[in-house]
């Protein structure tokens, strides 16, 4: 019995040290060594060839090796009968809010403006923009949404959430469903989008939602790069309705050095790392649930496949 993992990583060993870590006796395997697939219960799944699971006939589980499962609910070749576990973890979600709270107090503070002056040996002042000046509004309040729209209403800023389903109270205005967004957009200045990528969600960052939001406002994306699309942006920030836009995600990652977003002076990219999970961290919930998987007991983190996270 082993922890099998499949991932794109250059270098799993900090992975594999962790987990051993946890727990001595676990075995981690790279899933490519394995002889006998009859053999493989459990895996740890980044980047994969869709289809390959169907291989395995035995396996019980898939765990993500970070929050999003996209990556796995898009296979559609996925075995019916595998769970499904995604990370959920309150260092993942504590540097999510840092990221967003340096881009924003970044683009508050026009920080990339003086960079250029400093370039050019220019000393000019520009007026900049207080935390009481702008309202944040938050797509997705899921565990990561929540905590970082609770965390930046408490450090000041005005602060909506929109999700899917009502959810449970918050310290911060919430909107849900379709019927609300347009409520939710137009008093929104900083709009971050944090939602699971689903057909339901798929391209909700188009021009027909963001037009809603007041001339002026920016986006950051730390969701996926399917939310976004590209064409809509590009067409917003260049008519100045959009003033700026922070992508973390992309369709096609790595960004192709051809695309226009890395020559767009209102678009500042940052590689899908606005959270790294750190294998210490994560990895004894992974443990528990490979135990959890062999003992058939009810796993931690499960995603509900019908839903898609
Ligand atoms: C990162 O994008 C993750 O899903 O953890």
């Amino acid at each position: 019995m082993a922890i099998h993992v499949v991932c794109d990583l250059e270098n799993i060993e900090p992975w594999v040290r962790a987990l051993k870590n946890v727990d001595n006796p676990v075995e981690v395997l790279t899933i490519d060594n394995v002889k006998d697939k009859s053999s493989v219960e459990f895996v740890l799944a980044w980047t994969y060839p869709h289809g390959m699971f169907e291989e395995y006939p035995n396996l019980k589980t898939i765990s993500s090796m970070g929050a999003g499962v996209d990556h796995l609910m898009s296979d559609p070749r996925l075995p019916p009968e595998v769970s499904v576990v995604r990370i959920v973890d309150p260092l993942l979600s504590q540097d999510i809010y840092e990221f967003a709270l340096s881009v924003i107090m970044s683009r508050l503070r026009r920080l990339s403006f003086f960079r250029d002056m400093q370039r050019q040996k220019i000393w000019k002042r520009k007026r900049y923009r207080r935390i009481s000046d702008v309202s944040i509004g938050i797509m997705g309040t899921g565990v990561i949404g929540n905590h970082i729209a609770t965390q930046l209403h408490n450090t000041g800023f005005r602060v909506a959430g929109w999700s899917r389903t009502p959810g449970s109270s918050a310290p911060y205005r919430k909107y849900h469903g379709k019927s609300q967004i347009d409520r939710f957009l137009v008093e929104t200045n900083i709009l971050i989008c944090l939602l699971p990528l689903t057909p339901e969600t798929e391209n909700i960052l188009n021009k027909e939602n963001l037009e809603k939001l007041p001339e002026g406002s920016w986006l950051i994306n730390i969701g996926r790069g399917g939310h976004l699309v590209e064409n809509d942006l590009l067409e917003l920030l260049d008519s100045g309705h959009l003033d700026g836009a922070n992508l973390d995600v992309f369709r096609e990652e790595p960004l192709p050095a051809s695309h226009p977003f890395w020559d767009h002076p209102k678009i500042e990219i940052t590689p899908h790392m606005a959270s790294l999970p750190l294998p210490a961290s994560v990895a004894p919930q992974i443990v528990d649930n490979y135990h959890r998987t062999l003992n058939n007991k009810p796993l931690l983190n499960i995603v509900d496949r019908t839903r898609g996270y």
